[in-house]
């Protein structure tokens, strides 16, 4: 088995191009923490956790029995965990490094994420909701949040941090603060149907790595509506698949890899996971890659419009990228 190619971050630090997405398995299906072991065997190191997700302990009992039983080793795998929204403040920022950590059981992860530029209320739950029915948005700017994480980093808590869903104004603005640890990776949104042309090229020209969430069209998102596109029955997609005899998701993995960034797609299935690795052998030319550009629509799958935190004056989306 061929070991996933890497990325240097900008601190040094190496991340492999794929990683397994962590977000929802859904009851009955295989459970994250066997789709967990499975991919170690597999080959897969990068692993895409969040608080937010409520799996961290699942994944972490699972990645333990992995070393424990001399299957990988701490050192080469690349754990990252995210800061959720209601830990925003100066004071609750290693509160929530620290509860990933326990549920992980790891006394370090490689990266640590700000999930989202706007905060929410504090000490009420994780999904804080306003008298008037939406996210119940709170006023901490994002540059306290960034200086508490930097101390995450003196403390030995997380190697490199970043952030995820940010846009160029914001990252732009946390840059200005002068930094003590480098932005090493903005974690957004890509897919064929969100090609983020703009955010992507504004974030390699300061050196920040990549990382496309959602790669693959997050298919079983639960707000997804009927007449919503359906990113993998793209026609042009499914005859450049049938040209190399992979599948649709693999074509449109192998597009993000030649864009140059970092891909987490999530499968609790043994033959996706497998499927979602073998990109190293086949390689798309300057047509099929144009033609895949072609499908973007701009549409986004995550947007906060349901459980709505877009008067959230930190809310990204606003801007165009
Ligand atoms: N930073 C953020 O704000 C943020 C937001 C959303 C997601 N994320 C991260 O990104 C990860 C991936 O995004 P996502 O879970 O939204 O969606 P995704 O990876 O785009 O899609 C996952 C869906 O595709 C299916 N699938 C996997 N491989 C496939 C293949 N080769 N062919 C066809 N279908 C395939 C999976 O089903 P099976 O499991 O049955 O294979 C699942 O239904 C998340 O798990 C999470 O770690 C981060």
């Amino acid at each position: 088995m061929a070991a996933i190619p890497e990325q240097t971050l900008i601190n040094g630090y190496k991340i492999p191009c794929v990683g397994l997405g962590t977000w929802m398995s859904k009851p009955g299906q295989t459970s994250i923490g066997e789709a967990v072991k499975t991919a170690i065997k597999l080959g897969y190191r990068h692993f895409d956790c969040a608080l937010i997700y409520e799996n961290e302990q699942e994944i972490g009992k699972a990645i333990k029995e992995c070393i424990d039983n001399g299957v990988v080793k701490r050192e080469d795998l690349f754990i990252t965990s995210k800061l959720w929204n209601t830990y925003h403040s100066k004071a609750r920022v290693p509160e929530g490094c620290k509860e990933s950590l326990a549920s992980l059981g790891m006394d370090y992860v490689d990266l640590y994420l700000i999930h989202w530029p706007f905060p929410m209320r504090e000490n009420a739950g994780l999904l804080p909701v306003a008298p008037d029915g939406k996210a119940d948005v709170i006023d901490i700017d994002y540059t306290e949040t960034w200086t508490a994480m930097q101390d995450l980093v003196d403390q030995g808590l997380c190697r490199s941090i970043g952030v995820s869903n940010f846009n160029s104004k914001q990252i732009q603005k946390i840059m200005d603060l002068g930094l003590k640890y480098p932005i090493t990776c903005n974690e957004i949104e890509i897919s064929p149907h969100n090609s983020n042309e703009k955010l992507l090229q504004f974030c390699k020209s300061k050196g920040i790595a990549v990382i496309a969430y959602s790669p693959l069209g997050s298919a079983e998102r639960p707000w997804a509506k009927p007449d919503d596109p359906v990113l993998l029955e793209e026609p042009d997609i499914l005859k450049m698949a049938a040209r190399y005899n992979k599948s649709a998701g693999q074509v449109v993995l192998r597009w993000g890899i030649q864009r140059g960034y970092i891909v987490i797609p999530k499968s609790v299935s043994e033959s996706r996971q497998k499927q979602n690795i073998e990109l190293f052998d086949f390689a798309l030319d300057e047509d099929e890659m144009n033609a895949i550009n072609r499908v973007n629509r701009n549409f986004r799958v995550c947007t906060w419009a349901d459980f709505d935190a877009t008067h959230s004056p930190y809310y990204p989306f606003h801007e165009e990228f």
